[in-house]
This record gives C-alpha cells, sequence and structure tokens, in this order.
C-alpha cells in the first residue's frame, strides 16, 4: 500500500493513497485511525483512486494544535487533496465522526464533492445532555486512560455476535483505541459536542448520496439514518444485516458491494 505523510498547515498527516481512477476518500470514525478501512482499501482502489488519512491526531498523523472543532479537520481534508494534487471532485465516504466532518465538508467546498457516502453517522448535533457528557468525558480521560476507555468502548461499537472473526475485530478495534492519545480523544470529543446540525443543510445537498447503516447500531439508529436520507432529493438508504456501528470492519462484504454499486452506479 502506498503511504505518504504530507506536511499540511501545523500538521504532519499520514494518508493512504492507492489505486488509480476517480478519487474516493474513506474518513474514519472516533477515536479510531485509517486501518479502520482494511477490508476497503484495496478493493475499492480497483476502480478507485482511495484517498485515506489519519485525521490530525489520530492514528499515526500529528498536528501541533488539537483540532476543537470538526471544521479543522474538515479544512485538514481540502488540503490533502491540494498536496496530492487532486482537481477532480471526490466522493467524500466517512463514518461517524467521518460522516459529521463530511457534512462541514459538503458545507465549506460543496465544489469539491462528486458523491456522499455517510456509514453508521447522523447529521443532527449532540443534545444539551450528550454534548455535557462529551464535556465530562475529554477531562476524565486523563484520569481513566485509554486502555480502560477501549475495553468500555469496543463491545459498543460492534455487534456481538459468537463469530470468532468479531473476537479479532474487537481486538483490533481495542487496539485502534488504546494507541491514541488522551490529548486527541478529549479534541475529539470536544470537536463533537461543538459540531453544528446538518438537518437543515440535507435538502440543499444534490450530489448523490447513499446512508449505510447497521441492523444493529445502537449509536446511529436505521431509523434515524432513513430519516436523514428522506430529506436529501438523490440519497437512497441501505442497511447491513448483523452489524453494529463499524459495518465495514464487521460486514465487509456487504458493505462493499452496496458501496461498489453505488460508486459504479450514473446516479
Ligand atoms: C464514532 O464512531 O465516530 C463515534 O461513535 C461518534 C460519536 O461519538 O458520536
Amino acid at each position: 500500500m502506498i503511504k505518504k505523510t504530507l506536511s499540511v498547515r501545523d500538521a504532519l498527516l499520514h494518508v493512504v493513497d492507492e489505486g488509480q481512477g476517480p478519487p474516493l476518500l474513506l474518513i474514519h470514525g472516533f477515536p479510531l485511525n485509517q486501518r479502520m478501512w482494511e477490508f476497503q482499501i484495496l478493493e475499492f482502489a480497483k476502480t478507485h483512486r482511495v484517498i485515506c488519512p489519519d485525521l490530525a491526531g489520530f492514528g499515526l498523523s500529528q498536528c501541533g494544535e488539537p483540532r476543537l472543532d470538526l471544521r479543522s479537520h474538515a479544512e485538514d481534508i481540502s488540503d490533502i487533496l491540494d498536496a496530492l494534487n487532486v482537481r477532480e471532485r471526490v466522493v467524500f465516504c466517512g463514518l461517524s465522526m467521518g460522516g459529521y466532518i463530511g457534512w462541514e465538508f459538503w458545507k465549506q467546498y460543496p465544489e469539491k464533492i462528486s458523491k456522499i457516502i455517510a456509514c453508521n453517522t447522523r447529521a443532527a448535533s449532540d443534545s444539551l445532555e450528550v454534548a455535557r457528557g462529551r464535556r465530562i468525558a475529554a477531562k476524565s480521560i486523563f484520569n481513566t486512560g485509554t486502555q480502560i476507555l477501549a475495553q468500555q468502548m469496543a463491545p459498543r461499537l460492534l455487534y456481538s455476535n459468537p463469530q470468532e472473526r468479531i473476537k479479532t475485530i474487537q481486538l483490533s478495534v481495542e487496539q485502534m483505541i488504546e494507541s491514541t492519545s488522551p490529548d486527541s480523544i478529549a479534541a475529539g470529543q470536544l470537536a463533537m459536542s461543538n459540531r453544528s446540525d446538518a438537518t437543515a443543510w440535507l435538502p440543499m445537498i444534490d450530489c448523490p448520496t447513499l446512508f449505510v447503516g447497521g441492523q444493529y447500531d445502537e449509536i446511529t439508529t436505521t431509523q434515524e439514518m432513513s430519516s436523514n436520507a428522506a430529506l436529501i432529493c438523490n440519497a437512497q438508504f441501505v442497511e447491513i444485516k448483523t452489524a453494529g456501528h463499524l459495518t465495514p470492519l464487521e460486514q465487509p462484504d456487504s458493505f462493499n458491494y452496496q458501496v461498489l454499486e453505488f460508486l459504479n452506479s450514473n446516479r
């Protein structure tokens, strides 16, 4: 896999840049990194140029100032495209926090997007109670540590099913969470708690949009996702069976099938 380190403002961003064809961004969720797309990168790179960064502060990417709002991540992504000399419109595929960043990216740079893939994500901002919980979590991570967070959080992200394979995935998710610095976890929580409510933007989105939800996702329900899809004129919603919040990792075959259908359609 082709990996690059790009100097973007005050950050050194680690980016996988694989394949040729129409550009496709894969943007990870919180508090994960680009490794969550391990079953997608090579598959999608058969027909697309896959650009898959670790966001600033996550994975192998470093930054001077922590990103305390999602717009800064959207700006980093735009700078990545410039640094890679990508001039065409891109497909923006983001999962959960990556999807929240996707709405912000659309708001700032609508001319840069050809299609949107919104995975296990929502347009609404946090309720006051959820935002308060995030601010508390942002402080407590410095005492709790990332190992305990990983053990508490990984089972919530995945649909528990008795297969052996899911244990390996859980371990990999735990490792991603555990290796994220408390500073970046705190910054991510604060950035998400401050995010804009994108619900009113949805009727203005006119590019083809695919929502992908997990049947048993407790964090972003399929009901909420299909209601969001109904607000975009050219959107469709698909449910991935036997999956929780991390559909690309949990059910890669079904996920990839749905995404490739959408990527290759003329919608
Ligand atoms: C994620 O997967 O990015 C998070 O669950 C998003 C969130 O906490 O709202």
